[in-house]
Formats: structure tokens, sequence, C-alpha cells
């Protein structure tokens, strides 16, 4: 199902990140839309190519985007697009990022793709046909215990205002889990968690261009997603576990402790 959304998303995923790569480790222009949180030259390009594939054969749709913001057509399919996740590692020349596309089909994520263009991997899924790294299935890892868990997380970018209630959980892991990373790209970090590099994730004040991709390829590779509260999650909540099924409710009891 969906393959030609699929196609024109992988293609668009392509592009772009086509582009992110003439631009990285280049002194691009870089503004600011928070105290910590940039713009680059790279985001704004590679929504530009997602937008224009994207709108040009599905004009109907909706689409939802970092930057750009809001397209409002057909309420029932909206696109959510993260040209560019991981902006500040990319202006940093730190090499983990990636361009995440995801669909929702009346209230469901139809399709997610996340590619990280420095390493050719591209992450795809759609709702019920599994979930591939390239060409090849992926699923979660089979670890059971927190202290066999190697986890990732992420800080939002009101962290400098509001440090405490994301160090504690930050902490809570810390003393749990076998280690814990910020790699900085919550679609890459997902799509880790699909492909059993990761064994859990956890991080709150996601938006949904963040998460749609990602969590639609950790379900398919038989992962569960939920809240901190271990309620099922939509991209418009505030929080999110995704991890292997065998350690989920270990992590939102962690969280809860
Ligand atoms: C950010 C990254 C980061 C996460 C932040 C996101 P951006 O997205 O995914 O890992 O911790 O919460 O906002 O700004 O690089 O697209
Ligand atoms: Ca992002
Ligand atoms: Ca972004």
């Amino acid at each position: 199902m969906w393959e030609r959304e699929m196609a024109v998303a992988r293609q668009a995923a392509q592009d772009a990140g086509k582009a992110l790569l003439e631009l990285f480790g280049k002194n691009t222009v870089i503004t600011k839309k928070g105290d910590i949180d940039l713009v680059t030259e790279a985001d704004v390009r590679s929504e530009k190519i997602l937008l224009d594939l994207i709108s040009r054969h599905f004009p109907q749709d909706s689409i939802l985007s970092e930057e750009a913001g809001e397209y409002r057509h057909r309420p029932e399919r909206v696109w959510l697009l993260d040209p560019l996740d991981g902006t500040t590692n990319f202006a940093h020349q730190f090499p983990f990022f990636a361009v995440s596309i995801a669909l929702e089909i009346e209230k469901q994520i139809a399709l997610g793709v996340v590619f990280n263009p420095l390493c050719g991997e591209c992450f795809h899924a759609t709702l019920g046909g599994g979930a591939f790294l390239n060409e090849t299935p992926i699923s979660v890892s089979r670890t059971r215990t927190l202290q066999d868990s190697l986890l990732g997380t992420g800080f939002p970018y009101n962290i400098h205002h509001e440090p405490d209630r994301v160090l504690e959980s930050f902490r809570k892991f810390l003393v749990r889990a076998q280690g814990v990373r910020r790699p900085g790209s919550a679609a890459l970090d997902l799509c880790y968690v699909a492909a059993g590099r990761l064994d859990g994730f956890w991080e709150e004040g996601l938006k949904p261009w963040d998460s749609a991709a990602g969590v639609a390829i950790v379900k398919e590779s038989g992962g569960t997603v939920t809240t901190y509260e271990g309620k099922p999650y939509s991209p418009y909540e505030k929080s999110i576990i995704a991890s292997n099924p065998l350690i989920h409710g270990l992590v939102v009891q962690a969280l809860g402790a």
C-alpha cells in the first residue's frame, strides 16, 4: 500500500539529502529562532526540495513542515516534514543528521522515511508493511534488562530555562542503563531503536515532524511507543518512549520512579 507515496517520499529524501551534503562543512548562513535553536541555509534549501516535490505529486494533501509551517488542504492527509533533523550537529560539522518525512492518513502514520545522507542509510516503513534499512528488514533488539541496555535521549530547546525535569530523567537512566547517548537527531535516534542499535529512547517536547516518521519505523520493526505515562503515543503528545517491548515497562517504571 502507498507505493506511490513511498516512492515520492524516498526520492524527496534523497534529493534533499544531496543538497545537505553539498552544504555540509561549508560556512553557510546560520540564524537563530531561539536562544539555542538554529536555522541554517541547509534547513531552508532542503525544505524547498521536499515541498516542491511533494506538492507537485500530491497537490491536494496538507503539509506541516518545520520551517515553512502549514499548508492546509485535505485534512485527512498530512505530510510531516523535518528537512534537517540535527541542525545543531550540522552547524557544528558533527556528522549525524537526517531528513525526516512522514505521511499521516486519517490520524494514523501511514509511512515514514528517515534518510541519513552521510552514510546513505534510508530507514523506511509503511503501516503493516514492515520496516527496512535500505532494502533489508530491521527489527528491535531483544535486550531484557536496563542494565544491559544502551539508551538514547535528547534535550528540548528550552533546557536552559527548565533543566530540572530533564536532568532528573537523565539521572534515572544514568544509574540504571549500560549507557546513555544524546546523538542529536531524534528521527535517527528512533531509527536506531528500530534497527536494534539502541534498546530504547526517551525525550520530551518533540514536535510532530521530529517523531512521526521514526515512530512509524519503530512500530513496524516490532518496537513499542508510548508517552512517559505508558499511554498510546501520537506525534502530538508531549513525551515519548520508544523501545523494544521487553524493556518498555522498565523504562516507564524508571521514569515514574
Ligand atoms: C532536534 C533534534 C534533537 C532533539 C530536539 C529536536 P532539529 O531537531 O531532533 O535531537 O533533541 O528536541 O528539536 O531542531 O535539529 O530539527
Ligand atoms: Ca527536528
Ligand atoms: Ca529540523
